[in-house]
């Protein structure tokens, strides 16, 4: 920001708008009953403020819509091929760039080549669809957060970090049967929370001791190096596309979803060094995604998230993007809301159990809080908690996900002011029970009934 202000801005002035609609409770009341109170069933135009997710839902720049025109759809040899793969190479280092739809894809394509029956893959936290594509595979998705990452109110700022010493166990038990080590950045699963350069150069150290490659799950990779810049001891003069490029150094490999730092709708890719894996990586691309020049994609996407990658590294957009992150916890705390601290890259967690004593966990506070913010003021988020893993779930938590320079800050003081009513009461907010729910990932389709 120009001196001497301090107001971190919007780095952009707006010249395409979408209008929102505007719903009165007694129609959000009927939408939750029509919905069976999953947030997931309600129709776009029925939410005010959508924080289900931060993939694919950005606003696109000037460059990236003017770059569309320029899109080669040849199907064969694509000009946007090449810049999109310049782009990649310039980035990672690596030889071999592999577009595809979204990362899902990249996931599914990479460990069909790689894992088999009883494989152990270890990462700081699985995904979900890394770890479903590794289960699909019968591999055993390992997740090896460090100790720091249970304690939702530890203030480290690495909280999503490998712990090294089991890592060091893992591959020494496992020898043979690691045929990869993942690292996502930043760590979604825990809270969007980053991880070191020191932490990915100690496991880069543990993987060349046992023969092992290094694979990153790119998604967030620009959040995640400038929460380096901010907060790693050595980096404060590095720019972003420094800092990224000493991250992807360390990588043998990077699947990435272009939906979330590729600041593009959609979009993906697998990028490789080894010659003979991307030689049957792209053999199996063929079959389910398209020619590899293309991958699934349309050549319009790929010149979107070529530029995407370029504007994702500037400095006034991180540094707001993570701003605007921590503003919307900081507003939370001031309506006594806990969250997970610090503040993740791309989402706000509101720590539902906490906040909701008087709601077991048989009776999914954090989906009731989910329910509560949607009835109070159209806002919608995504429980991550009891509903999504069952017993297995460690917290009861509610993510605030922000899309990328869609929402301005009046929005974000809005969901502030929304959090802050469903605090203010907080000891009638009842839980829910589940009236229908399917076999496998109930939380996109369960219906629930609201406890009295
Ligand atoms: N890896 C991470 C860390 C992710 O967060 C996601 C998607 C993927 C891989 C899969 O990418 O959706 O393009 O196939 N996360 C979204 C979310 C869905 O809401 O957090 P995809």
């Amino acid at each position: 920001m120009p001196d001497p202000f301090h107001t971190i801005i919007e780095p952009f002035r707006i010249k395409s708008v979408e209008p929102l609609r505007f719903t009165s409770r007694e129609e959000r009341e009927a939408a939750l009953e029509r919905a069976g109170y999953n947030l997931f069933a309600l129709t776009a135009d029925e939410v005010l403020i959508d924080l289900l997710t931060d993939s694919g839902t950005g606003a696109m720049s000037a460059e990236q819509w003017a770059s569309i025109m320029r899109g080669d759809e040849s199907y064969a040899g694509s000009a946007s091929y090449e810049r999109f793969s310049a782009v990649v190479h310039e980035l990672t280092g690596l030889p071999h760039v592999i577009p595809v739809h979204q990362g899902r894809a990249a996931e599914r394509i990479l460990f069909a080549e790689t894992v088999k029956a009883g494989d152990v893959i270890p990462n700081n936290t699985h995904f979900d669809t890394t770890r479903a594509n590794i289960e699909h595979d019968e591999g055993v998705a390992l997740d090896l957060p460090c100790s720091e990452a249970s304690d939702t109110q530890a203030p480290a700022p690495f909280k999503g970090n490998m712990d090294i010493a089991k890592l060091e166990t893992v591959l020494a038990d496992n020898e043979g049967r690691v045929p990869m080590v993942f690292m996502t950045v930043t760590n979604n699963s825990i809270g969007g929370q980053p991880v070191s350069m020191a932490n990915v150069r100690s496991v880069r150290e543990v993987c060349d001791r046992h023969g092992t490659p290094l694979f990153l799950d790119a998604a967030r990779f620009a959040e995640n190096c400038w929460f380096v810049i901010e907060r790693e001891e050595g980096y404060q003069d590095r720019t972003p596309t420094e800092v990224a490029q000493e991250l992807f150094s360390y990588a043998d490999g990077v699947t990435m979803s272009a939906k979330k730092d590729g600041l593009a709708n959609i979009g993906g890719f697998l990028a490789l060094r080894d010659d003979d894996l991307a030689a049957r990586c792209r053999a199996l691309l063929i079959l389910t995604e398209g020619f590899p020049t293309y991958g699934g994609l349309a050549g319009r996407d790929l010149e979107a998230v070529a530029q995407g990658l370029r504007e994702i590294l500037q400095p006034d957009y991180l540094r707001y993007r993570v701003r605007t992150t921590a503003y919307l916890a900081e507003r939370c705390w001031e309506a006594g809301v806990p969250t997970v601290r610090p503040p993740g890259g791309h989402a706000v967690y509101l720590d539902a159990g906490a906040m909701l004593p008087h709601i077991p966990r048989d009776q999914f506070p954090a989906q009731a809080l989910a329910v509560e913010l949607y009835r109070l003021g159209g806002v919608r988020g995504v429980e991550v908690g009891s509903v999504m893993f069952g017993d297995a779930a460690q917290h009861e938590l509610v993510r605030l996900a922000l899309p990328r320079r869609v929402y301005t800050q009046s929005h974000v003081d809005y969901v502030g002011e929304v959090v802050a009513a469903a605090s203010k009461n907080r000891e009638a907010i009842r839980g829910l029970r589940i009236v229908e729910e399917p076999l496998f990932l109930r939380h996109f389709t369960a219906r629930f009934a609201p406890l009295l």
